[in-house]
């Protein structure tokens, strides 16, 4: 017999016909009752919401029903028929049950009750099971197909940039070396350096921090597009919004200046969001229930909202006149701390913030000079709760302009041949943006740790399952 979702049961009963023999299979989250029914929740993951499986012990083996317990895996075949229980609309008269797994009652973590985020980081390979994660993964899942359909319906182009590569885009050094050398016996060079010629690529390689230098080759020869790929970033960071290993899209565009690209970004944030209401609204409403009773109206408010356009150097004359007393006090040319954002979002403006014209000292060295000399034509978009969900900026095209950027910093002018060979040959505005897609997940889903928004997170000491 064909097994239909549960899904389907809730959301299509009427076709699917009432009364009408179906079968289900699912994993068992509660089952009560006593000597002569039995109450069985199943649920297989297709949505939030279990049907209730209803057992008449008289009719059934009483081994196998004692066999039934919280995670075991059932077929149940069954008659559909309207609920008399308050919860649900339609549940099943259990006609045949089959055991597919059963799950040791002495063993399987996730009985009833309500369990730590942090128990369950812990058992990363169960919680899926559970109704929080299994809504948090059907919206990941939305949010990626959102975002091909937002790109794709623009004509945008999806480019595979390389996840192995030789060169640091953000410049920070927080790499992850590739190597196959042995670490024991490494080659060395008369002058004690690492001799990388040796190595797999013959030369020094890292996980990429960001595919943004291919991206740009690719901007200029297809106009537009953009990439979504894991990247990875070495950085010490142990914060609710940091992962060792995350998910990042990149559009890129030819010929957008730092206004389209705001335009751009601020469109796209909205667009993800709003389709995450419409598709996904069970799941959302689960976790506004829960978990974060604002976080419906929170998602509605910012479909309304124009984000603000900041300029950093007007950022820093707010901060210094609140009044307000931070941690890391507020100077011209301050890389901004959460605190100070949160601030300028949450408090001063209670709206997204796009901050622009940042410092060119605490900025990549890809980044459009502006005429003052001091600042680049940066932008960082700012979210409640979230902090910074992008960034971006307008690219420096002068070949002349970047050649000097590339020297004041000390990199490596040959190692970049290729990205400058773009500013070489037919150069031309263009400008671009990296969204942290779970940066994103945080704010469509209320979830206030980026570890519980990843099936498998990465930070350090952590790499388990
Ligand atoms: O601001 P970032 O470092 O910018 C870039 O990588 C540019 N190359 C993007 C571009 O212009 N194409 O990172 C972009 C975004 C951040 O705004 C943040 O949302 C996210 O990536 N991000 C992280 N998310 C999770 N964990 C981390 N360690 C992150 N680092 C950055
Ligand atoms: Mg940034």
């Amino acid at each position: 017999m064909k097994t239909t979702r549960i899904i389907q049961l809730l959301k299509e009963t009427e076709s699917i016909g009432i009364n009408n023999i179906v079968n289900i299979k699912g994993w068992v989250r509660t089952k009560r009752g006593n000597n002569t029914v039995l109450f069985i929740n199943l649920n297989d993951g297709s949505i939030v919401h279990g049907i209730q499986v209803v057992v008449d012990v008289a009719n059934f083996d009483e081994q196998l029903l004692k066999q039934i317990t919280t995670g075991a895996c059932l077929s149940v075949e069954g008659k559909l028929v309207e609920s008399m229980g308050k919860g649900q609309s339609v549940e099943i008269q259990a006609l045949k049950i089959e055991i597919l797994g059963l799950a040791d009652a002495e063993r399987y973590p996730l009985q009833k009750k309500g369990h730590s985020m942090e128990f369950l980081r812990s058992i990363a390979h169960l919680r899926p099971r559970t109704n929080y994660f299994s809504c948090v993964l059907r919206i990941r899942h939305a949010m990626a197909f959102a975002i091909h359909n937002f790109f794709n319906d623009k004509g945008f182009v999806y480019l595979h940039t390389p996840i192995i590569t030789g060169s640091d885009c953000e410049g920070a050094g927080e790499m992850f070396n590739v190597t196959t050398m042995d670490l024991g016996n490494v080659p060395k060079l008369g002058n004690g350096e690492v001799d990388y010629s040796q190595d797999f690529f013959g030369k020094r390689t890292h996980l990429t921090v960001s595919g943004q230098l291919n991206g740009e080759l690719g901007a200029m020869a297809l106009g537009n597009i953009y990439t979504f790929g894991p990247t990875f970033r070495a950085e010490n960071s142990n914060t609710p919004r940091h992962l060792a290993e995350f998910w990042m899209i990149e559009p890129e565009m030819a010929f957008y200046e730092l206004e389209d690209n705001m335009v751009l970004a601020e469109e796209f944030i909205k667009y993800c969001v709003k389709y995450a209401l419409d598709h996904n609204f069970d799941d959302i409403q689960f976790l506004n229930d829960l978990f974060d009773k604002e976080l419906i109206d929170r998602l509605k408010s910012i479909l309304d909202v124009q984000f603000i356009r900041l300029p950093y150097t007007e950022a820093i004359n707010i901060l210094q006149q609140s009044g307000h007393k931070f941690d890391v006090p507020v100077y011209w040319g301050l890389d901004l701390q959460a605190e100070h954002e949160r601030f300028l979002v949450e408090e001063h403006f209670k709206k997204p913030v796009i901050m622009i014209d940042y410092p060119k000292e605490i900025k990549a060295f890809y980044m459009k000079q502006n005429e003052d000399g001091k600042t680049v034509r940066a932008m960082d978009i700012l979210f409640p709760k979230i902090g910074e969900i992008i960034g971006g900026s307008q690219r420096e095209e002068s070949l002349e302009k970047l050649l000097n950027v590339v020297h004041e910093r000390n990199m490596n002018e040959q190692e970049l041949w290729w990205y400058l060979d773009t500013r070489r040959f037919g150069t031309a505005p263009h400008s671009g943006f990296g969204l942290g897609f779970e940066r994103l997940l945080l704010f469509v889903t209320g979830m206030s740790n980026i570890r519980d928004v990843i099936p498998f997170p990465r930070t350090p000491q952590n790499a388990e399952f």
